[in-house]
Parts: C-alpha cells; sequence; structure tokens
C-alpha cells in the first residue's frame, strides 16, 4: 500500500520519534514532516533518516490555512498524524495567545485544508484518518488522597520496582474535560475541534491521550532534560512548590509505537487513552534522576542533592495525573517496551553522551529566556 502521510511538529520531541519510526518500518509510505521550527523543533532530532528516500521535511505553520492546504494537495495526503503544538505549561501561563493559536486556529486550519481536499476527491473519506495527539492535561487535576502512595492497582511493564499509586482514581476515556493551564485549555479546545469535524462532517479522526513522556530529544524546558543538564553542570533544580505533584511517565518510544498501532488498528472516532501506570512524586523522581547521574558521572552518591532548591510554586499546578491505559491494552494490545528503571538509565546515559545536542539548544536565546524564567520566580 502507497500512503503519504504528514506528520506535524516531527521536529519536536515525540514527533522525532514518530517520524522515526515510520520512516523506518514503513519504506512503501511517503513521510512528509511538517514543522515551524520553533525554538522546540530541531532538526538535529532526525538527522539519522534525513537522507531517507520516503522522507521530506516541509517547513509551515499550521495557523495557515492557504499554505495547510496547498502542501495537502501538492503530497496528495492520505493521513495525518497531528503533533505540533506550544507544550509547555510554563510558556502557556506567560503566553496565552500563542497557545491558542497555534494549538487551536492550527489544528482548526489543518482539519479545514484536509476537509476541503479530501471531500475534493472522488473516493472522499475513503481510506483517509486525521489522528490528534492529545495530552492527559485536558482531563484536569486529580486528588492526592494517599500522599506517601499505596500499591498501585494496575501495572504494566512501564511501571516501577515499587509501583504507588497517590489516589484512588484514574483518568478514564469517559472522563469529563476540566482543564486548568492555558495549555490544557487550548489542547482541549484542539480536541473538541477535531471530535466537531468527524460530527458534523463525517470525517475520519480519532484522539488519543497520553500522560508524560520522557527520553532522548526533549527539549530542556522540561523537567527530565533540565534535571539532568543542571545536574551535569552543578546549577541549582528548581523544584515547584513542595515537589509532592505527581506525574505518571511512559517512555517516548513507548509512545511512539501506541501510536503506530492505533494509526493502523484504531478505531474512527474512538478516544484511547496511553500511559504505562508508573506515577511517580516528583520529589522522588528527582532524586532517582540526581543518583543515576551521579552514579554515570562517578560523583559520591546523593553528592546533587544539595542542588535541590524549592521555588514558587507553578500557578494553578496541578497535583496529579494518572491514566487509566487498559482500553488500548485490551482492545489494541499495545504494551510498554520498558520498565521505567531501564528507561530512566538509558535516557541519563542518551543525555550525557550527547552532550553536543543539549549545548546548542541551551546556548543564545534559549538560554535567556530560561534565566528571566528562573528570575522571575
Ligand atoms: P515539542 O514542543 O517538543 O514539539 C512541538 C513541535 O511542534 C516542535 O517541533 C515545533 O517546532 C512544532 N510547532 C509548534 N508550533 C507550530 C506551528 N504553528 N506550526 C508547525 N509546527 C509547529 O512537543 P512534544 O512534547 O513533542 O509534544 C508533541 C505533541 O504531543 C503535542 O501536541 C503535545 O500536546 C502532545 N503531548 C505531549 C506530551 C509530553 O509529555 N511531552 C504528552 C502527551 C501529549
Ligand atoms: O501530562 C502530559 C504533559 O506533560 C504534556 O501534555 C506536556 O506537553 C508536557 O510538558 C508535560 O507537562 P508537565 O507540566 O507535567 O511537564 P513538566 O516537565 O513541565 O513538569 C513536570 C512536573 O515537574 C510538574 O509537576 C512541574 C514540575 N517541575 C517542572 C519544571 C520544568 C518542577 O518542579 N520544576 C521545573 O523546573
Amino acid at each position: 500500500m502507497k500512503r503519504n502521510i504528514l506528520i506535524t511538529g516531527g521536529a519536536g520531541f515525540i514527533g522525532s520519534h514518530v517520524v522515526r519510526l515510520f520512516v523506518n518500518k514503513y519504506p512503501d509510505y511517503h513521510i512528509v514532516n511538517l514543522d515551524k521550527l520553533t525554538y522546540a523543533g530541531n532538526l538535529a532530532n532526525l538527522k539519522d533518516i534525513e537522507d531517507c528516500p520516503n522522507y521530506t521535511f516541509v517547513r509551515a505553520d499550521i495557523a495557515e490555512l492557504d499554505e495547510m492546504r496547498r502542501i495537502i494537495k501538492e503530497y496528495e495526503i492520505s493521513g495525518i498524524i497531528h503533533l505540533a503544538a506550544e507544550s509547555h505549561v510554563d510558556r502557556s501561563i506567560k503566553d496565552p495567545f500563542t497557545f491558542a493559536r497555534t494549538n487551536v486556529m492550527g489544528t482548526l486550519a489543518l482539519l479545514q485544508a484536509a476537509k476541503e481536499y479530501w471531500e475534493s476527491l472522488p473516493e472522499k473519506y475513503e481510506g483517509k484518518l486525521f489522528y490528534h495527539i492529545s495530552t492527559d492535561e485536558v482531563y484536569g487535576a486529580l486528588e492526592l488522597t494517599h500522599p506517601e502512595g499505596v500499591p498501585a492497582p494496575f501495572t504494566t511493564k512501564a511501571s516501577s520496582d515499587n509501583d504507588m499509586a497517590y489516589g484512588t482514581e484514574f483518568f478514564l476515556e469517559t472522563t469529563k474535560y476540566n482543564p486548568h493551564s492555558p495549555y490544557s485549555a487550548s489542547k482541549a479546545s484542539s480536541d473538541h475541534f477535531v471530535r466537531a469535524y468527524h460530527d458534523t462532517y463525517g470525517m475520519p479522526t480519532l484522539v488519543t491521550n497520553c500522560s508524560n513522556n520522557y527520553g532522548p530529544y526533549q527539549f530542556p524546558e522540561k523537567l527530565i532534560p533540565l534535571f539532568i543538564n543542571n545536574i551535569r553542570q552543578g546549577k541549582p533544580l528548581p523544584v515547584y512548590g513542595k515537589g509532592e505533584n505527581v506525574r505518571d511517565w511512559l517512555f517516548v518510544e513507548d509512545h511512539a509505537r501506541a501510536i503506530d498501532l492505533i494509526f493502523h488498528k484504531g478505531k474512527v472516532a474512538e478516544t484511547y487513552n496511553i500511559g504505562g501506570f508508573n506515577e511517580w512524586k516528583n520529589i522522588d523522581l528527582i532524586k532517582v534522576i540526581i543518583s543515576t547521574v551521579d552514579r554515570l558521572l562517578g560523583n559520591p552518591e546523593g553528592q546533587s542533592e544539595k542542588l535541590i532548591t524549592f521555588v514558587t510554586d507553578r500557578l494553578g499546578h496541578d497535583m496529579r495525573y494518572a491514566i487509566d491505559s487498559r482500553k488500548l491494552q485490551s482492545e489494541l494490545g499495545w504494551e510498554p517496551s520498558l520498565q521505567f528503571e531501564e528507561g530512566i538509565e538509558k535516557t541519563v546515559r542518551w543525555y550525557l553522551d550527547h552532550q553536543e545536542w543539549m549545548d546548542n539548544i541551551t546556548s543564545g536565546d534559549y538560554e535567556r529566556y530560561y534565566d528571566d524564567m528562573y528570575k522571575n520566580r
């Protein structure tokens, strides 16, 4: 089967893993990576596949409707995997408009361009799919009913050696949307538009909501790469509030594998939650990162714990996210490939071995931006 697949945001963290997987696994597909190359987009993430004959990079802004119309038509796109977004909560608190423009208007422009092109074809929507990548943050925040943790009621291979849950509730596909940050509000809005294009025009769409990803190529404004880099440089580790917030972590390649499976086998108009039942309190996760980095750098155990610096909490900081991914596991047979302890070791090693990648993006504009944010706390 010959398919022309548009992957948006393919130069970012998760997108680059999805592009790499599709380019390598499906030589018969033509993969078109559409990315604006904002601060978060980096073509160095795709060096290993950039010369592959089934790969094309196009620099464009998803919010430019005419550009989306032109690109979708020119490449005769039959499937779209939409990851392009502004993705960092802290930035959304400072600049919500950019999030509305890209995440809401950008998604809408892409939907409209796909609709017009697909409806112009004789076969119309047959064999087409608009797959929208979303987040667990749209569901809001769960309560910390068990702050010390209780044995987790569900586990997968992604879970850690000592599995814990910090509350009794989990996000289900049926959980009512209740976003709190400008980022999650913009993602929630985009999810609604995607479903509206299915319900109103009959466009074949799908939405997935995933938990926090970690792994190689993540921009070092996010907790894990930021802290690995700061430990290496002996810089402070800014822990928001008391470090008690809980996140549910999944290795990025396992998210990319889920996207592949759902793109090919998922049911149109369905929602699938993606997560590994791997909850961590921030402060506990930070201690694991510190001990892993110290060990791999040959530092005395716990040496970098002194870098922990409690700072003013993030505004509206969601307390706990925990995804219930049993639907995806039982209906499509997905399961994570990596246990958390292996994943975090692999991740820390990758950042320590890819200093040049890190140094390139932490110099210049980004460094100044980060300094400003840090000073303001
Ligand atoms: P990222 O910030 O690393 O990458 C986003 C990419 O989108 C960048 O390459 C950027 O250049 C591109 N982009 C931004 N604005 C654009 C525009 N207007 N036009 C075209 N391209 C544009 O993000 P990520 O962490 O890889 O997240 C990818 C997607 O997955 C997002 O939709 C995010 O909401 C979702 N998601 C992320 C996580 C996570 O833990 N990182 C978890 C669940 C869902
Ligand atoms: O849940 C999925 C979401 O995960 C994605 O949709 C987002 O795109 C992604 O950025 C991520 O959002 P978070 O806000 O959870 O990730 P972040 O890495 O920014 O923060 C993780 C936790 O660590 C959060 O509770 C805030 C805290 N934190 C973060 C940073 C950057 C700190 O304590 N200090 C920090 O410096």
